[in-house]
């Protein structure tokens, strides 16, 4: 059976004590919770102190970093390697949309992080999303991209960003699909919506990995999920997980995500 996964991503918040209570709480409830596999991705420096917290925590909470630098060591201010990481995280998220548009980050660059991670022997989460609404009408509509733009955005980014992955090494990552007008602005997709987007996902990884390794793959939803909204998500056959940004930094949120997809 695919797991099920929920991947709290708490981005560039907390201060270190906030980011110990938080991980202390959601040790205590997730350790409650069965059948579903959940990663905390702290900011960086907070990585090995919530690592100390989840020390004893059950196998199915995993701790993950939000992002790596491919190159192994060198001269590279301010980064940190994926074989830095190594050990310390089980998971990293790569080509978030944030790390798109704010660092600018390239499709090969993130391809090279893909690859770093996995040969780290660690799972990527990569994410991919279209900029703006998939409308059903393939016509130019008030300027807005048409269903076939929309679609090649995405397209484009699993292309590039697992080119060069072989049939093995796909068992290693899993695909957050997080349409970008959904992310943070409390406008989250519908559950059909993104199921159906999930739903071409998988066709592309099919075409590329085969049936059997794309069966395996867990693709996520993410984009404004909470504890009123999941249900939606949770309920559709493409869709085994999510990624939550605002709602991973509140426990009963987070707890209510990890809830709605326990097997
Ligand atoms: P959000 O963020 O849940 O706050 O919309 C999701 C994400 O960026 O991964």
């Amino acid at each position: 059976m695919r797991q099920h996964l929920v991947v709290g991503n708490w981005k560039m918040h907390t201060t270190l004590s906030e980011a110990l209570i938080l991980a202390t709480s959601l040790r205590n409830r997730i350790s409650e919770i069965g059948g579903v596999k959940v990663v905390l991705c702290p900011p960086l420096p907070w990585l090995v102190p919530v690592a100390e917290i989840l020390a004893h925590r059950k196998a199915q909470l995993s701790l993950g970093a939000q992002d790596a630098y491919y190159k192994e060591e060198g001269a590279v201010t301010g980064a940190v390697s994926a074989a830095m990481l190594k050990g310390i995280v089980d998971y990293v998220i790569v080509g978030h949309s944030e790390r798109r548009r704010i660092f600018k980050e390239t499709h090969m660059l993130i391809n090279e992080k893909v690859h770093a991670v996995i040969k780290e022997g660690m799972t990527a989460i990569l994410a991919v999303g279209e900029l703006t609404r998939i409308h059903h009408q393939e016509k130019r509509h008030h300027g807005r991209p048409t269903r076939t733009e929309a679609r090649s955005d995405i397209t484009t980014q699993l292309d590039e960003g697992l080119e060069g992955l072989s049939k093995k090494e796909v068992a290693q990552i899993v695909i957050a699909y997080e349409p970008v007008w959904a992310i943070g602005t409390g406008q989250a997709a519908d559950g059909v919506y993104a199921n159906h987007v999930a739903q071409l996902v998988r066709k592309w990884l099919t075409r590329r990995f085969g049936a059997q390794a794309a069966l395996e793959i867990p693709i996520l939803y993410g984009g404004s999920v909470t504890g009123e909204n999941v249900e939606e998500f949770a309920g559709q056959p493409e869709i085994n997980g999510v990624l939550a940004g605002g709602a991973s930094l509140k426990v009963k949120e987070f707890v209510a995500l990890c809830l709605a997809f326990a097997q």
